[in-house]
């Protein structure tokens, strides 16, 4: 049985509401930091091992200590819920039913900083729920855990939710500050980091919804109990979105000690692939990883059992492993075509390029055109190496990780389905209709 530290209530009637969040120790944790000075709290995220859970894993306490602090200038925390990554529905589980879970994590978080501006960037589609969130606010508010002078403390916070517009490049947080500014959202360079140059030029953390929250039992176990829960770096609980071929999808709350057999298999989690159809393939951490074979899933290449944790799942680097990524964990089963999945998820990466580097501009719908041609039965097998080439072409030769998240996709279905590209193209009177490719002109 899995322990659950962000989803324990989310099933408890009226847990939206502040009453009844609060009945069941809800803001605790703000009352504990409260006491705390403030680099004592970042201390404690240190010592918990929490990593970003929005797909990077980035040592959150660490990325608090780099942030810049000149007198006088403002620090603003900015939580990144423009979550777009195809597959990854959990910060949206979190934010719908438990609000103030979010809002918790923010008041200590930007105490821990030193801001007294927070915002919550969320992305466009998840309209319904802004009005969630700001109804949290006011209520946290109205209790006296935002606005001027918190509990009595002289500590003074205001929450801003500002909807996205729809674009997927702007949850890359640099795009995401362009758009909160009021620019278009093209990412920037980096360095600077957010953290020393971010909103309006000021010192900004930008963190992921899931990791925010996540900073709630830190503080309530403490940093040293939260980081006993999962296993080396793999500190804590993680959120997993699961979907696809399942019985199954939903979002689901794991130790990280678990296995990938265990995860997909068990009645707990995604109970095992509907009528007894075996297991293809996944892409355990939202479309920007790897897809992996079944084979290397459910064991490493060592025949060691393989587990849903950050250094299990990239075991053996890209040649037969991938990553946890956002956790956006998307199963495969027999009868489906991985050519046509990353034709489709070539579209996606080329109709959301915001087109300021050449590689990923021109990359993107070219391999997306190669796809679709080879998907359609009108491919050569030169086809496969040029595929091949663009996207080694694209890998690292941009500005921001849109790039990379296009390319690694398309070079993990050659590098394990090569014979499935070649059976399109050598079959291509065994292909009929509209071969499932849709209207993606
Ligand atoms: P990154 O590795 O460049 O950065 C991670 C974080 O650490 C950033 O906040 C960055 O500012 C900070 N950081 C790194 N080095 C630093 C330094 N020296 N000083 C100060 N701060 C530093 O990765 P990035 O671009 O933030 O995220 C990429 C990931 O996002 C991908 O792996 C993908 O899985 C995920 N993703 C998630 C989506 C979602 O919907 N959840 C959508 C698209 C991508
Ligand atoms: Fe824009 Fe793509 Fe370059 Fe990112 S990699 S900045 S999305 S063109």
């Amino acid at each position: 049985m899995s322990k659950k530290l962000l989803l324990k209530h989310a099933h408890v009637e009226g847990i939206r509401t502040f009453d009844v969040y609060r009945k069941h120790g809800g803001y605790e944790s703000v009352e504990k930091a409260l006491k705390m000075e403030p680099d004592a709290i970042t201390e404690e995220v240190k010592t918990s091992g929490l990593r970003g859970r929005g797909g990077a894993g980035f040592p959150t306490g660490l990325k608090w200590s780099f942030l810049a602090k000149p007198e006088g200038v403002p620090r603003y925390l900015v939580v990144n819920a423009d979550e777009s990554e195809p597959g990854t529905f959990k910060d949206r589980y979190l934010m719908e039913y438990i609000p103030h879970l979010l809002i918790e994590g923010m008041i200590v978080s930007s105490y821990a900083l030193g801001a007294n501006t927070a915002y919550i960037y969320i992305r466009g589609e998840y309209s319904w729920i802004p009005d969630i969130l700001e109804a949290a606010i006011e209520e946290a508010k109205a209790a006296g855990f935002l606005g001027n002078n918190i509990q009595g403390t002289g500590y003074n916070l205001e929450i801003y939710v500002h909807r996205g517009a729809g674009a997927y490049i702007c949850g890359e947080e640099t795009a995401l500050l362009e758009s909160l500014e009021g620019k278009r959202g093209n990412p920037r360079l980096k360095p600077p980091f957010p953290a020393v140059k971010g909103l309006w030029a000021c010192p900004t953390v930008v963190n992921n919804v899931e990791t925010i929250a996540a900073v709630v039992p830190v503080i309530n176990l403490g940093g040293a109990e939260y980081a006993k829960i999962g296993v080396g770096r793999s500190t804590g609980t993680k959120l997993i979105s699961a979907c696809g071929n399942i019985n199954k999808p939903g979002v689901y709350e794991i130790d990280m000690t678990i296995t990938v057999e265990e995860f997909i298999y068990s009645d707990e989690y995604c109970g095992g692939i509907p009528n007894g159809k075996r297991l293809k393939a996944c892409i355990p951490g939202g479309s920007s990883v790897p897809i992996v074979p079944a084979n290397l899933l459910l064991r490493t290449i060592n025949g060691e059992p393989r587990y849903m944790n950050y250094e299990s799942l990239a075991e053996g680097g890209f040649a037969t492993g991938t990553m946890m990524g956002s956790g956006g964990f998307i199963v495969l089963d027999e009868d489906q075509s991985v050519v046509k999945h990353t034709m489709s998820l070539s579209h996606f990466y080329a109709h959301e390029s915001c087109g300021q580097c050449t590689p990923c501009r021109e990359g993107t719908p070219w391999m997306f055109k190669i796809l679709k041609k080879i998907a359609s039965g009108q491919g050569t097998r030169n086809d496969i190496d040029l595929l091949w080439d663009v996207q080694r072409k694209i890998e690292g030769n941009t500005i921001c990780p849109l790039g990379d998240a296009a390319a690694w996709p398309v070079a993990a279905a050659i590098r394990h389905f090569r014979d499935e590209f070649e059976w399109y193209i050598d079959n291509p009177d065994a292909l009929t209709g509209n071969y499932g490719i849709g209207n993606y002109d």
